[in-house]
């Protein structure tokens, strides 16, 4: 009972048909939950069995035709020159349910045929991955501030990739259920089986990308989500499956193990005098085993908010439209350059949310909403979740085990999912160290963070990204991306 009342995380209940959540208060009040209770027993993730219910669904829901009829004529406001194939549809994952999972898929900028396939997932749980990592991290466009027009992300990862974003589980995005009662039983099982059956009919639907290598990665809460669907894949693996040619998993400010990730918090907020020496001794870890009690904790936005800074990154400026920043100013991308970041707009979320809720955008992405309860949101307004596991460490074996590429990078200027616990949660795998700490190089002259190979999985920094790195450091980004799908260390 304690476990599920530690475990219940609802995000929001659907009280009006526009209230949207950011990813951030989302991501805060995940992180508040874990904090304001005991620690619960360590709870391991059991990959659900589909193949037969699959081969069923397979034959239930046909793919004729459903390519051409998702490929994209121009996204509303693109800039001029875009050669590469994009489309954007649903695949239904339950018919009877009335459930389907929308996806938009960029294909790569050169030679399509010959370049890996990679798969995005944001977090929350409950968050767009076309939405937020599409339109703010790796996608090929941004959307410009007038909410209308969109610009060319030259650190785009479909230089390197054929890159597929799914918004995950239903209830997030434009992906939905016609059975609203799905959007109470959001959980690790269900998100993995939909996802699952997503792929394998998604694959059916463009059969040119049968047996290409494929990577799935993500941020945040799919910290889980990339191992259980890894995981998934890997259990149901089969002579009818095997097209499904999974090659690795890379993982950005991704949750991994409850409490590891948490000391790793508190040690962060101490060490980048975010928090005072009294609060730390409240919340600290005990080194051997790594614990904490919490008492008198102060809540997420109390560390954060009312001192009107961005927990994701912790130097960053903020968008002044946020209601609850006070003394936010509003920079233009030209106003940044003394944060070091990149191009970086803290208001680009605001644009997406009005482009994607425009009719002339929705409809070129083949997204009728006119039939669903809410409007697009960053983060899912309508979505329960209970959260199903403590801990991937198991699934990080598993993965190993079977010889997957795993890279975990972190940007190194987030607080939320910072990287000391990750480096408390690699640490704890102990695993054997094949090349030691290393500063990556970017370019020739810029330091993009440092990487450690471990025997079965390298860990890298981006140096002054935040929990979206595409968004903080895109260039850095861009080149770990690349390293990984080459198979090749970050370059020294
Ligand atoms: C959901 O219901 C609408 C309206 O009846 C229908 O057009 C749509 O196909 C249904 N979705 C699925 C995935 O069956
Ligand atoms: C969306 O679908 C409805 C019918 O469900 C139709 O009347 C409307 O024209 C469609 N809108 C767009 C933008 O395709
Ligand atoms: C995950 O949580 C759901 C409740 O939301 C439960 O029915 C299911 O058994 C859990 N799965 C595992 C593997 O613990």
């Amino acid at each position: 009972m304690k476990n599920l009342i530690l475990l219940a995380i609802v995000f929001a209940v659907l009280v009006h048909p526009s209230h949207q959540l950011s990813r951030h208060e989302v991501l805060s009040k995940f992180v508040e939950r874990r904090r304001s209770g005991v620690r619960s027993e360590a709870k391991e993730w059991v990959a659900p069995s589909i193949s037969s219910e699959y081969s069923w669904k397979l034959n239930q829901y046909s793919q004729d035709g459903l390519q051409e009829n998702d490929k994209i004529t121009s996204l509303s406001g693109q800039p001029a020159g875009v050669t590469f194939a994009q489309y954007a549809g649903y695949v239904t994952v339950d018919a009877e349910a009335g459930r389907a999972l929308f996806y938009y898929f960029a294909e790569a900028t050169e030679d399509p045929s010959t370049k890996p396939l990679l798969l995005w997932l944001n977090g929350g749980p409950g968050c767009s991955s076309f939405g937020v990592g599409a339109m703010t991290e790796l996608g090929p466009f941004r959307v410009q501030p007038d909410g209308k027009t969109l610009s060319k992300n030259p650190y785009a990862w479909n230089q390197v990739a054929n890159t597929l974003f799914l918004e995950s589980p239903a209830g997030v995005g434009f992906s939905y259920s016609n059975t609203t009662s799905d959007y109470q039983n959001g959980n690790d099982d269900n998100t993995a089986r939909d996802a699952y059956t997503f792929l394998l009919n998604w694959f059916e639907r463009f059969p040119q990308y049968k047996n290409r290598d494929f990577y799935i990665t993500g941020e945040s809460y799919a910290g889980f989500y990339v191992p259980e669907l890894a995981d998934t894949i890997l259990k149901n693996k089969n002579s009818q499956t095997s097209f499904l040619n999974l090659k690795g998993v890379m993982i950005g400010n991704g949750i991994m193990n409850e409490e590891t990730d948490d000391c790793g918090s508190i040690d962060y907020e101490w060490t980048h005098a975010l928090i005072s020496d009294e609060e730390y001794e409240n919340l600290r870890c005990s080194s051997s085993p790594l614990s904490y009690t919490a008492h008198n904790t102060l809540s997420f936005g109390e560390i954060y908010f009312d001192g009107q800074i961005d927990p994701y990154n912790i130097y960053a400026p903020l968008c002044s439209s946020d209601s609850n920043l006070k003394w936010a100013s509003s920079l233009s991308i030209d106003d940044t350059p003394t944060s070091g970041l990149d191009g970086f707009d803290p208001c680009s979320s605001d644009y997406v949310l009005t482009y994607l809720n425009t009719l002339e955008v929705q409809s070129a992405l083949h997204a009728n909403v006119t039939n669903l309860p809410y409007e697009w949101t960053e983060c899912s307004g309508v979505l329960s979740y209970n959260i199903n596991a403590t801990t991937m460490f198991p699934i990080y074996q598993r993965m190993m085990a079977a010889g997957l590429r795993i890279l975990v990078y972190s940007g190194d200027v987030d607080a939320v999912v910072p990287v000391t616990g990750t480096r408390y949660s690699i640490n704890a795998l102990k695993l054997p160290i094949v090349k030691a700490w290393y500063p990556w190089m970017n370019t020739e002259l810029d330091v993009g963070g440092y990487s450690v190979i471990y025997k079965g999985l390298t860990f890298a920094t981006v140096r002054g990204a935040g929990h979206e790195v595409p968004s903080y450091q895109p260039s850095r980004a861009l080149t770990m991306t690349k390293s990984f799908l080459a198979g090749k260390p970050l370059p020294s």
